[in-house]
């Protein structure tokens, strides 16, 4: 098992990199097997557990990988299998990718059902009811998903809840569609506009990727080609966040500030001064008593799911109580019975919690349950007056490139321990 010893109460300052999106890298992974003959190259792509397992998914049904000094170059002329089953694909969510990729390559595929955080049921019935609409017919056991069709052809769809994964799913089994298919009701998240953009530079004809309809005009192939996927604004979240908790000035660099509008704008209202600069953001931690806010997680452009865990640990340490409405996931808030461990005092009604800070959090043994649980749970022990640990940080590593090595880099003592 892995963990991390965090001797707390060293305050952070500098400069930290953020990666390239964990959400956008995935689901461009997975659409780069849409390429005839020409290579796809992927560039700074983070070698987080994710991503190799998804490289791990391409290589299993015959796509040529080279991943290099982060340079991800997939040659798929040779792909001949839609199978993609066994253990790697049920360990992480994005796995259900290959379901629309495979579907518009060979219009069939048989994908393991997908794992991931456990943060609430999952359901895929959305992504179900697109891949019916394009004429697909769809087998669910308890292990896999089957997906066959004679032709897919181009129809409107109205998504009955507004997915990231739907929406992207369905884009890519639309790509070779006949004739036009209409998305309604879809994700607007930076990294669903980012795999339109690759789709389209690979010679697809996807319009209005960022607003409520999305138009994929079907074609006949898609070619390789170089992309950068978007910086991850949920990393940059984290880091602006652990900077609120525990900065000094830290700058955050590589950074999109229009996709952390709703982070900034929160805290901005607990008193933090967030300076946007182009590219990059500087928080400054605060000289005055913070205040106590609401936050209501929402889909884009609202306040992210992801970032209510990290955020749940900043407003532990805010005297008074906040409360916290998540509106995605209905089981997003185990973290809290690890930050009670600290001498957080929590209550947890249905969806809302609210969370009454404390001076100073205790240093504890904590458990990370999923990823942004324990990038939560670490910026805690980074504030504790002690050493903490945060142990099953396998979570942590799929999704977060070189986290201890770039809380280091700001001044964190932080330390990876095998035991
Ligand atoms: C993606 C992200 C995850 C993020 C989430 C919301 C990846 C790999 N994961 O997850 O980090 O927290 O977006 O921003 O990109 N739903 C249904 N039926 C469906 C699909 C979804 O009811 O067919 C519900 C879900 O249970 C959830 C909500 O819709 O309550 C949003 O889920 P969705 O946007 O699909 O999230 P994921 O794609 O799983």
């Amino acid at each position: 098992m892995k963990k991390f010893v965090i001797n707390g109460g060293k305050r952070l300052n500098g400069e930290v990199e953020v990666s390239t999106s964990k959400n956008a890298i995935l689901p461009i992974l997975a659409a780069s097997i849409l390429a005839d003959k020409k290579d796809v190259i992927l560039e700074c792509v983070p070698s987080i557990t994710d991503v190799e397992r998804m490289l791990l998914i391409i290589e299993s049904i015959g796509g040529k990988v080279d991943f290099n000094n982060g340079v991800a170059c997939i040659n798929s002329e040779n792909i001949s299998s839609f199978e993609v089953l066994g253990e790697n694909p049920s360990k992480f969510r994005a796995s259900y990718y290959m379901i629309g990729s495979l579907l518009g390559r060979f219009k069939k595929a048989k994908v393991a059902l997908p794992g991931g955080c456990p943060i609430g049921e999952r359901p895929i019935d959305q992504h179900i009811k697109g891949f019916k609409a394009l004429g697909a017919t769809v087998e669910l056991t308890s292990e896999y998903i089957y997906v066959e069709a004679k032709e897919l052809i181009g129809t409107n769809i109205f998504f009955d809840v507004v997915s990231v994964g739907a929406t992207i799913n369905i884009m890519l089994a639309a790509v070779f569609a006949d004739g036009v298919t209409t998305l309604e009701n879809v994700a607007k998240e930076p990294h669903v506009v980012d795999v339109a953009n690759f789709l389209n530079t690979m010679g697809a004809n996807i319009k209005g990727a960022g607003t409520d309809v999305i138009r994929i005009s079907g074609i006949k192939k898609l070619s390789g080609c170089m992309y950068q996927a978007i910086p991850d604004q949920i990393e940059a979240g984290t880091y602006m966040i652990a900077a609120a908790a525990i900065g000094e000035e830290v700058t955050i660099t590589n950074v999109i500030p229009k996709h952390l509008e709703p982070v900034t704008a929160k805290l901005l209202e607990i008193g933090i001064e967030v300076i946007e600069n182009g590219e990059s953001i500087t928080v400054k931690g605060a000289k005055t008593a913070l205040k106590p806010i609401k936050i209501q997680t929402l889909q884009y452009p609202g306040f992210p799911t992801d970032l209510q865990q990290p955020m749940g640990a900043l407003l532990s340490l805010v005297e008074g109580t906040s409360t916290i409405s998540e509106r995605v996931y209905e089981n997003r808030f185990l973290y809290l019975t690890q930050l009670e461990k600290m001498g957080v005092k929590y209550a947890i009604e249905g969806r809302d919690a609210s969370i009454t800070g404390t001076k100073s959090l205790n240093p504890a043994v904590l458990i990370a349950t999923d990823l942004r649980a324990g990038a939560s749970l670490i910026i805690a022990g980074l504030c504790a007056n002690g050493t903490s640990e945060v142990l099953d940080i396998d979570h942590v590593d799929r999704g977060y490139y070189k986290f201890d090595e770039k809380l280091k880099k700001l001044g964190a003592d932080i330390t990876r321990l095998e035991v």
